[in-house]
């Protein structure tokens, strides 16, 4: 298993420890733009591998030679949101950013199965799509596992249980039109409307949504990047494993869900294929139109694009 992560940034350079962490790969290659940076950084973690105890071999790089037949490619790579600015305001940006990195990653990894990070998340799993002409099976963005997972840590905390005892269901768009479904998520199987009052389960959804700019404001000179790349690792151990795990991964959508030309965050299987499958399950009239609603804004978002 080779993996090459592009962007080595906090996301990208965090997702690239915990590869190796884990020792999902015999190599792991770390591509940026900026001279030495990738180079630095992934010396500085392989020289972790003996205190770790982990043979996951790191190499950073400026280019992409040395990733050649990669079986997953992470894409990192762009610019994060500052206080104030929208994921939108970085579209255009790292559509250019994201466009050709893909580009250049699938000239010489042709069977490499990509994982989109950069936003707005589900309009550069699209330009990926586009770019690198792959079917949608192989190109899976990374949001629904961090919404997710910041709804577990509140829902967690709010009940005084293990994170381990709660599963929680996001759909939709990452973004302000994400859409939390509070009946699909559970405390040990325990529906959470049955646990939390309405108006608490209210702000919790609230929070969950505004999950990364809460990030954004106590950080001030960038986003998060913890929780990010945990989510993006479970991703690719899902792959890697062959667990087919279901996870809410944003995909291109071909009629499921009622949606069409457009990328939404939907429950996945994940295996060594790439998407296997998408589940879909019957929503309220009301889940519907949320998730209606956020796929609408992502198609035209890439509608400005002009790919
Ligand atoms: P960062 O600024 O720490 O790292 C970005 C890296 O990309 C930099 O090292 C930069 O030099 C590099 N880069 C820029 N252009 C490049 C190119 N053409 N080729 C290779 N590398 C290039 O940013 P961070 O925090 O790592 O975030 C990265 C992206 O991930 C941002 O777009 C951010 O908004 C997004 N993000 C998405 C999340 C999600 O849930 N989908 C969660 C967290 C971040
Ligand atoms: C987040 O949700 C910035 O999209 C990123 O933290």
């Amino acid at each position: 298993m080779k993996i090459t992560v592009i962007g080595a940034g906090n996301v990208g350079a965090t997702t690239a420890q915990r590869i190796a962490d884990k020792e999902l790969a015999e190599q792991v290659v770390l591509v940026d733009v900026v001279d030495g940076v990738p180079q630095g950084k992934a010396l500085d973690m392989w020289e972790s591998a003996p205190v770790e105890m982990t043979d996951t071999m790191i190499i950073g790089t400026n280019g992409y030679e040395e990733t050649a037949g990669s079986d997953i490619v992470v894409i990192t790579a762009g610019l994060a949101r500052k206080p104030g600015m929208s994921r939108d305001d970085l579209l255009m940006k790292n559509a250019e950013i994201v466009g050709s990195c893909a580009e250049n990653a699938v000239k010489v990894s042709p069977n490499a199965i990509f994982i989109i990070v950069s936003n707005p998340l589900d309009v550069m799993t699209y330009v990926t799509m586009k770019r690198t002409g792959l079917d949608r099976s192989r190109v899976l963005g990374m949001a629904g596992v961090l919404d997710s997972a910041r709804f577990r840590s509140f829902v967690a905390m709010e009940l005084n249980v293990s994170v381990e005892d709660v599963t929680a269901f996001v759909l939709g768009g990452h973004g302000d039109s994400m859409v939390p479904l509070p009946r699909f998520s559970t405390v040990a199987g325990i529906p959470l409307p049955e646990l939390i009052p309405a108006d608490r389960l209210a702000e919790i959804v609230t929070r969950t949504r505004n999950g990364g700019i809460e990030i954004v404001n106590f950080l001030k000179t960038g986003s998060a990047y913890y929780a990010p790349s945990a989510s993006a690792v479970q991703m690719v151990e899902s792959i890697v494993k062959n667990k087919r795990r279901i996870l809410p991964c944003a995909v291109w959508l071909d009629g499921e869900y009622g949606l069409k030309d457009t990328v939404a965050g939907v429950p996945v299987k994940i295996g060594k294929n790439g998407m296997e499958k998408i589940i879909e399950i019957t929503l309220l009239p009301e889940e519907a139109a949320a998730l209606a609603a956020s796929a609408a804004d992502v198609r035209e978002n890439i509608a400005k694009l002009k790919l």
